[in-house]
């Protein structure tokens, strides 16, 4: 079976990206397996394994080559349902989100617009531009935030009315809308979501991110946030983090692993956002939630394929 692993891409998560393509690469079984490796440059143009680049049809022709792609490519042009988009019209099946799962939970804000539909709480928080931006009241501590982005890029938590101008230069740097949110006070816990191919679904053991402070780009991958799985959780805890991980996962049409993030407060589950291109080098949450589960990294990565295969 030959499978393209794509990582790097043109967001500012490129390096996390190429860290979670090369595991998946070094984990698929060479037995089963024939791996090609292929790498959106930061500028955008392609390169297959240690090649030169290649402009974006060469690129299509190897993965219309492969029989199945597993795209690792974290954020914009990648994760927002743009590669998947690509991979339909070059007529390759992949693993993960189709392209409007990818779109909708790449945007925070319309996922919170579904979570709520769904009954499923977020922090409450409005949607500004640099249009509107001027119009914003200060009520209190506030976390100012790109729509679309990732690994916390462009995030600032903000206490002073001070920040908020720097918060939202920064924020709108990163993308022509951003999110200003209540601060919500809870445990940083991550439940995914492994949609198969029959239709059934795996929940995977909750995670906790035990970190001091902010989980912010550094501490995302400086190695300090300890993560604890399963999660110390009440039956009800549980309970509720799965009923919502699942409901999310449902309404954005999600496909093959995603990893929903959550606030756990006092009065429940605040969703906080869903990721259908999560991190999955070996030591990234997903693959720490499903091994907790007994399905070892490699196994997770077999199930992915073959259900894209089927
Ligand atoms: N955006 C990073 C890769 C994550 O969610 O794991
Ligand atoms: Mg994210």
């Amino acid at each position: 079976i030959r499978v393209a692993v794509i990582g790097g891409g043109r967001s500012g998560e490129h390096d996390v990206s190429l860290a979670s393509a090369a595991a998946v690469a070094n984990a698929l079984d060479p037995g089963r397996y024939d791996v090609v490796r292929l790498t959106i440059e930061r500028d955008g143009r392609w390169r297959e394994g240690a090649g030169p680049v290649v402009n974006l049809a060469a690129a299509v022709k190897v993965l219309a080559g492969c029989d199945v792609a597993v795209p690792m490519v974290h954020g914009l042009r990648g994760e927002d349902g743009s590669l998947a988009a690509l991979l339909e019209f070059a007529g390759v099946p992949y693993a993960g989100s189709g392209v409007q799962a990818g779109a909708l939970a790449m945007d925070k804000w319309a996922t919170k617009v579904i979570a709520e539909a769904e009954g499923i709480a977020t922090a409450p928080g409005v949607v500004l531009t640099a249009a509107t931006a001027e119009q914003y009241r200060w009520t209190g501590p506030v976390v100012v935030k790109p729509v679309a982005a990732g690994s916390s890029q462009g995030v600032t938590l903000v206490s002073e009315p001070a920040g908020l101008g720097p918060a939202v230069r920064s924020a709108l740097s990163f993308d022509d809308r951003i999110l200003v949110e209540d601060v919500i006070t809870g445990r940083e816990i991550d439940v995914a979501v492994l949609g198969r191919a029959d239709g059934t679904r795996v929940v995977s053991p909750a995670l906790e991110i035990a970190v001091d402070g902010f989980f912010d780009y550094t501490a995302k991958y400086d190695g300090s946030a300890r993560f604890l799985v399963p999660a110390p959780l009440t039956t009800d805890e549980r309970a509720a983090l799965e009923h919502a991980a699942l409901l999310m996962y449902e309404a954005l049409g999600c496909g093959g692993v995603a990893r929903i993030d959550f606030f756990l407060t006092p009065a429940g589950p605040v969703l906080n956002e869903v990721n259908t291109a999560p991190g999955f080098t070996e030591h990234s949450q997903v693959p720490r939630m499903f091994a907790a589960a007994g399905t070892a990294y490699p196994m997770l990565l077999d199930l992915l394929v073959g259900d894209a295969l089927a």
